[in-house]
């Protein structure tokens, strides 16, 4: 039988994270450099990116940091032309990198509404496609991050996100289907309301502006959820390690909630 702290270490496993400058990408940084993995870190946000890479140094042994819009097929395409097919390539993908553009349905427009498909879920669709392809017969770990509101909807300006989530969810499933037999195993994390800076800018937006909506779809979420409180990001990431490691060997194709028992009440 194997140990279970062997289960759960990613000793000698190389792992590429999207949009890892900032919560929830941040904290599986971190959590993944302390569980021993190499990581290869992608951000559109350079700044963000050094000082994470700096944190994460401290916990890891090797560590690249590149700075992508993965919302651009063209820089997706031109970072797996650097990386090549040798032994740089990542064996778990992390497509955690998000935007949540607010806007009333009837004001949304085509630029707005394919850049959020383009960075919530065309990103996914084609870093996943690229890491199929690099590693072949070798297989290798998905983990994507969609969202409660691709579930639930919970905001009425936030359409184009849920869209673009369920897109996430989809495809998921789709490649677990495709790919298991081809040695990938595939998974969709689903959290709730995570305290990051993100939804920290929406909160603080919402009370300048009054925004009522806002802070009903708050107030819904912090009346349902079953644990009484926001998630922490670091929350989501222990999840994502236990999808990444071994003790999930078993768990493909699965939507795991880490919404603190919203979805269940
Ligand atoms: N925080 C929550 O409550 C919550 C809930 C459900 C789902 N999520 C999902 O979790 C993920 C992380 O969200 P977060 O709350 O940590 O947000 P965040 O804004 O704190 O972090 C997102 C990171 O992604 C990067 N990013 C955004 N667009 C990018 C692009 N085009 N190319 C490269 N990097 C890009 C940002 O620079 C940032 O570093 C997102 O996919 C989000 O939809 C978050």
């Amino acid at each position: 039988m194997r140990m279970s702290k062997d289960l759960i270490s990613l000793a000698s496993r190389r792992v590429l994270i999207t949009g890892a400058a900032s919560g929830i990408g941040k904290a599986i940084a971190l959590r993944f450099a302390d569980a021993g993995a190499d990581l290869i870190l992608l951000d559109s946000d350079a700044a963000g990116l050094a000082q994470v890479s700096s944190e994460v140094r401290e916990l890891t042994g090797e560590i690249l940091t590149q700075v992508v819009d993965v919302g651009e097929k063209a820089q997706v395409d031109a970072f797996w032309r650097r990386l090549g097919s040798g032994p740089g390539v990542p064996d778990t993908l992390i497509n955690n990198a998000g935007c949540y553009p607010i806007r009333d349905y009837l004001e949304i427009d085509e630029a707005f509404l394919e850049r959020t498909l383009r960075v919530n879920l065309l990103s996914t669709f084609w870093m996943t496609q690229a890491f199929i392809a690099a590693r072949g017969h070798l297989g290798g770990i998905i983990v994507n991050v969609a969202s409660l509101e691709a579930l639930i909807p919970l905001r009425d300006d936030l359409i184009p996100y849920s869209v673009s989530k369920a897109g996430a969810l989809a495809l998921t499933r789709s490649l677990a289907h495709a790919y298991g037999r081809r040695g990938f195993r595939a998974n969709t994390l689903v959290p709730g309301a995570i305290h990051s800076p993100n939804t920290q800018r929406q909160r603080d937006t919402a009370l300048r502006h009054v925004d009522s909506d806002h802070t009903m779809s708050d107030y819904h979420y912090e009346s349902r959820v079953g644990l009484g409180r926001w998630g922490e990001a670091d929350e989501v990431a222990r999840a994502a390690l236990f999808l990444a490691s071994d003790l999930a060997s078993y768990v493909h194709g699965c939507i795991l909630p880490v919404d603190g028992g919203f979805l269940a009440s």
